[in-house]
C-alpha cells in the first residue's frame, strides 16, 4: 500500500476528490492514513471521519515555535509511515526541516497555472481575483512538489481552464476546482504512487 498523509485547513474538496478516486478504484493500492488540520472543526476533518480515515487537529498554540509544530507533524507522519504528504488547502508555510525530512515527498495543488499568480500572497480567492484583474483568458491549476520557495517546486501536472466573461472570483474558483483541481490532484497522486514521476526529469 502506498500511504498518503493529507494536510488541510478548510473545506477539503480536494481531499474529497482523492477519497472518491480511492473508493471508485481509480487509485489502486493507495490509502490515506491520516488527515491533519491546523484549524479546529473544519469540514475536511468531517469528510475524513465519514470515510473512517484517521483525522486529527494539531493546534499551533500548543507548541512554542513553528519549528516545534512542524516537528510534531513530521513525527506523526513518520509514525504513520507515509510515502507522500499531500497539501490540500493547507494554509501554513512548512519550514525547512519538514521539507528536508520529506524531500520529494510533499505535493501541493495551486489554483493557477504556475508561474502565473503564484508565490507569496497568492492563496485562496486572491489567486482568482488577480487572474481576473489581469484579464487572462486562460487560467487553471498546477500540482507541484513543495520546496523551500513558495510555489516554486517542480511541476508535476497542469490543466487549463477557460475564464469566461462576467466571471467573479468565486465563480472562477469553482470552475477551476471542478474542471482542473479535482481531476489532476488524484491523477498526479496515481502517477507518483506508480513511480512514474521522476523528480529529476520534472525539475
Ligand atoms: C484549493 O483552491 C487549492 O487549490 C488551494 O486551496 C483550495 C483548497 O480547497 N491550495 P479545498 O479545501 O480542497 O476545498
Amino acid at each position: 500500500m502506498f500511504k498518503i498523509g493529507v494536510l488541510v485547513s478548510g473545506g477539503g474538496t480536494n481531499l474529497q476528490a482523492i477519497i472518491d478516486k480511492i473508493e471508485d478504484g481509480t487509485l489502486k493500492d493507495i490509502e490515506i492514513v491520516a488527515v491533519v488540520s491546523n484549524v479546529a472543526d473544519v469540514y475536511a476533518l468531517e469528510r475524513a471521519k465519514k470515510h473512517n480515515i484517521e483525522n486529527i487537529f494539531i493546534n499551533r498554540k500548543e507548541f512554542s515555535s513553528p519549528e516545534e509544530y512542524d516537528a510534531e507533524l513530521a513525527r506523526y507522519f513518520k509514525e504513520k509511515q507515509v510515502d507522500l504528504v499531500a497539501l490540500a488547502g493547507f494554509m501554513r508555510i512548512l519550514g525547512a526541516e519538514f521539507i528536508k525530512e520529506f524531500e520529494n515527498k510533499i505535493i501541493n495543488i495551486h489554483p493557477a497555472l504556475i508561474p502565473a499568480f503564484s508565490g507569496k500572497g497568492y492563496y485562496g480567492l486572491k489567486v482568482h481575483e488577480a487572474a481576473l484583474e489581469r484579464g487572462v483568458k486562460i487560467t487553471g491549476a498546477t500540482v507541484h512538489f513543495v520546496t523551500l520557495g513558495a510555489d516554486e517546486g517542480p511541476i508535476i501536472m497542469q490543466k487549463a481552464v477557460e475564464v469566461k466573461h462576467g466571471d467573479t472570483p468565486e465563480v472562477l474558483q469553482k470552475r477551476v476546482m471542478e474542471e482542473a483541481e479535482w481531476q489532476i490532484y488524484p491523477e498526479a497522486i496515481k502517477l507518483i504512487a506508480e513511480g512514474k514521476i521522476d523528480t529529476l526529469v520534472v525539475g
